[in-house]
């Protein structure tokens, strides 16, 4: 899939782009079907909630789940983050925030890039996110919300958030939220939470300003959050985890365009279990290579 001029120009004013209905229900079936194993593992990799147990976030499925390593090497969402930056990617971070029904808590105003330049040293915002829905996001589910335009901005002041929830997170206060939401047109756009059916797919800038509400609703909202960075502007620093902040930079190679619904083979090298390593963390920068 490539993106027409009319789309990157979109992506440039807006800072996302969206998908309904890309992937059909019977592909996304085949994600849906395992998320319930996944979240009933006992890893790291599972991010619970504050209050309930629920899974807030599974990180790094790909390395562990035949149905989502296929998803990581997909053409319709890989091939448009290499056209975008011009070079191939690797998978930064990928994860299922589960946002339960009655359980699903906030995630604050926020942009992805911060964190990774302050803690994984990430040169450039030259990193893609994409969120694929595994349930319909309606206006009751905790829609992700979106300042169009905001990664205009750059890198924001964050202060670093322990509490509000289970998972930290460097946040943008409320004063700033106002004055941006106000300059992208208030009440008249200022805000958008783009909705859709089962298998939309959102593109976002690394430095869009985002945030979800709370679902109070009876449905569940889980949605897939990957992180496509390109190769050359990989991270300079293991302080996370490597289920968080991934250290393989080697370049995604795609599957076919049916991988969702054919059983290719792909490689699980976490299968059973996460190696000791990948939880070695580090303060050091790591060394340039020619
Ligand atoms: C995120 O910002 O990483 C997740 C937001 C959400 O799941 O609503
Ligand atoms: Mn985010």
């Amino acid at each position: 899939m490539q993106l027409t001029k009319a789309q990157r120009e979109q992506f440039d004013r807006d800072g996302y782009l969206f998908f309904p209905a890309l992937f059909s229900p019977q592909e996304i079936a085949t994600l849906t079907d395992e998320v319930p194993h996944l979240y009933a593992q006992d890893r790291p990799e599972n991010v619970r909630e504050k209050q309930g147990g629920a899974v807030r976030t599974n990180f790094a499925a790909h390395l562990y789940s035949a149905p989502f390593a296929r998803l990581a090497r997909h053409p319709r969402m890989v091939l448009p983050v290499e056209q975008l930056f011009g070079e191939s990617v690797y998978m930064h971070q990928f994860k299922i925030n589960g946002k339960n029904a009655f359980d699903g808590d906030v995630w604050q105003w926020h942009q992805d890039y911060g964190t990774w330049l302050n803690d994984d040293l990430m040169p450039t915002p030259r990193a893609m996110n994409v969120a694929i829905f595994l349930d319909e996001v309606n206006e009751h589910n905790g829609p992700l919300m979106f300042i169009p335009g905001s990664h205009r901005l750059g890198v924001l002041e964050a202060g670093h958030d322990t509490t509000t929830t289970s998972y930290p997170l460097w946040t943008i206060n409320n004063d700033n939220i106002r004055t941006m939401v106000e300059k992208a047109g208030g009440r008249d756009g200022g805000i958008v939470a783009p909705k859709g059916p089962v298998g939309s797919m959102l593109l976002f800038h690394s430095c869009l300003v985002h945030a979800s509400s709370s679902n109070l609703s009876p449905w569940n909202r889980v949605s897939v959050y990957l992180s496509l960075c390109a190769v050359s502007n990989h991270i300079r620093r293991f302080k996370r985890v490597e289920w968080i902040a991934h250290r393989d930079f080697s370049p995604i190679e795609c599957l076919p365009d049916d991988c969702l619904q054919q059983d290719y083979v792909v490689d699980l090298p976490w299968e059973n279990g996460t190696p000791p390593e990948a939880a070695r963390t580090s303060l050091e920068r790591l060394e340039e290579t020619a």
